[in-house]
């Protein structure tokens, strides 16, 4: 029987997604991108090589394995070519690689308006990645989109962008920027289009035949549920939706297809851009963190924030993504901490509340309770089964499973595909 799993970061993105996806990848015929674009930074470490994805999927690396960006995606020509290119250039050759031609094109006035309607928003900014990830999903729904089947019909091309650009140049102007020249981006998208052409085909056709053929398919999520449009802490959240429920409607397959997700969750919480973060922590701890575990943005390099594990909001985003097990990641970073603290509810103007509250304005509001549980001092990056963690690193372990009433399946102690402890085959 052919497994179908969904990859789920249940936090606020960064939660270690690549390195599970290209793990269990090992075992799938299929990978999907199913939403977001090259906002996203996906890490993979093996054979002592550091790869960093951003729009291409984690499958890539093992040849065989059909890689596909889903119509539900944004995707930046000139970005995957460079991709393409460093992934070559490292001797990655041997892919299979699969363009939705439904998939929304970024085109450059999206990156343009990004930039501007941050500077408008002065200190209330998103601090978005500012790949035009925003704009580019709004041209979607509005319906002035260029897709990426349409920069394959040259006559139907022109037409879309002589629409859009009319709009966009106005836009543009009102903003103080210049406008953008027809021919020049019409001549440029146009040899984009050729580079990218025998990648390009109905992925929603070929994942059908898949389903028919009884494939394995990991669909691999982008950011996490907390930065999900609809059910994240909005306004400062991404554009798309990360969540499992995204995954027929971004790849065109029936619900009925999806059987599993798989939630990917950090030992403790980060965060990049603005927005609430009720666990957050400003101290000597949140620095050891952020150095031990790198912490710092794989797309725009920002140090990201960190705080505590947020139960509150980790039990919001499983329940949404119907999240059947859990990953936990960097597990190994929490080590020599002396007492490790995990947040159970918030307090919110003398309440004690365990949901996460709709509005910026309460979020910014809620208190975290914590309990305390005592950290270990023991190096576990060299543990491979859970056995032999610490009892500390257990009992934490252990508490999260309590909390959430979701099982670990696999605990993160490193950075390399062996550096996993495997409770519980998934995939
Ligand atoms: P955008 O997706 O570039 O529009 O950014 C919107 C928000 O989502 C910002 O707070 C970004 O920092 C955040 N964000 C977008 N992609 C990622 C990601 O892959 N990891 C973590 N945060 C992200």
């Amino acid at each position: 029987m052919g497994k179908r799993l969904v990859v789920v970061g249940v936090q606020w993105g960064d939660e270690g997604k690549g390195k599970m996806t290209d793990f269990l990848g090992q075992h799938a015929n299929v990978v999907v991108r199913y939403q977001g674009g090259n906002n996203a930074g996906h890490t993979i470490t093996f054979d002592g090589q550091k790869f960093a994805l951003q729009s291409i999927p984690s499958g890539i690396f093992h040849s065989g394995v059909k890689n596909i960006m889903a119509n539900g995606m944004v995707i930046n020509p000139p970005a995957v070519l460079k991709e393409l290119e460093a992934l070559r250039g490292r001797g990655i050759t041997d892919f299979q690689l699969f363009i939705s031609d439904r998939a929304a094109v970024v085109m450059p006035y999206h990156l343009l308006l990004d930039g501007a309607y941050e500077a408008q928003k002065g200190d209330k900014k998103i601090g978005t990645t500012g790949k035009g990830i925003g704009p580019a999903y709004a041209d979607k729904y509005s319906r002035i989109g260029i897709r990426m089947g349409d920069l394959l019909d040259a006559d139907y091309f022109a037409e879309r962008l002589g629409n859009a650009l009319t709009v966009k140049n106005m836009e543009l102007q009102m903003l103080g920027l210049s406008p953008l020249d027809f021919e020049s981006l019409y001549q440029e998208y146009l040899s984009y289009a050729k580079a990218l052409r025998p990648y390009i085909c109905d992925t929603a056709a070929l994942l059908h035949s898949e389903i028919v053929a009884d494939s394995h398919i990991l669909f691999e999520g982008a950011q996490g549920v907390m930065l999900c449009v609809d059910h994240g802490t909005y306004p400062f959240v991404t554009s798309s939706s990360p969540t499992a429920a995204s995954v027929p409607l971004g790849t065109g397959i029936a619900p009925k297809h999806i059987k599993y997700a798989l939630g990917i969750c950090k030992a403790y919480t980060t965060r990049v851009g603005s927005g609430a973060f009720p666990t957050e922590i400003e101290d000597d701890t949140a620095h050891y963190i952020r150095e031990r575990g790198h912490e710092y943005g794989t797309v725009t390099g920002r140090p990201r924030r960190i705080g505590w594990l947020d139960v509150v909001a980790l039990k919001h985003a499983c329940r949404i993504s119907g999240i059947n097990w859990l990953a936990i990641m960097l597990f190994d970073v929490l080590s020599e901490i002396k007492t490790l603290k995990i947040c159970t509810a918030y307090e919110l103007d003398g309440e004690i509340i365990d949901y996460v509250p709709s509005t910026f304005s309460a979020c910014q509001r809620c208190r975290p309770i914590y309990i305390e549980l005592p950290g270990w001092q023991e190096d576990i990056t060299g543990i491979r089964t859970f056995q032999e963690l610490p009892s500390q690193a257990k009992a934490y372990i252990h508490t999260i499973e309590k909390l959430t009433q979701i099982r670990i399946a696999t605990i993160s102690v490193g950075p390399d595909r062996t550096q996993t402890i495997i409770r519980r085959t998934v995939f």
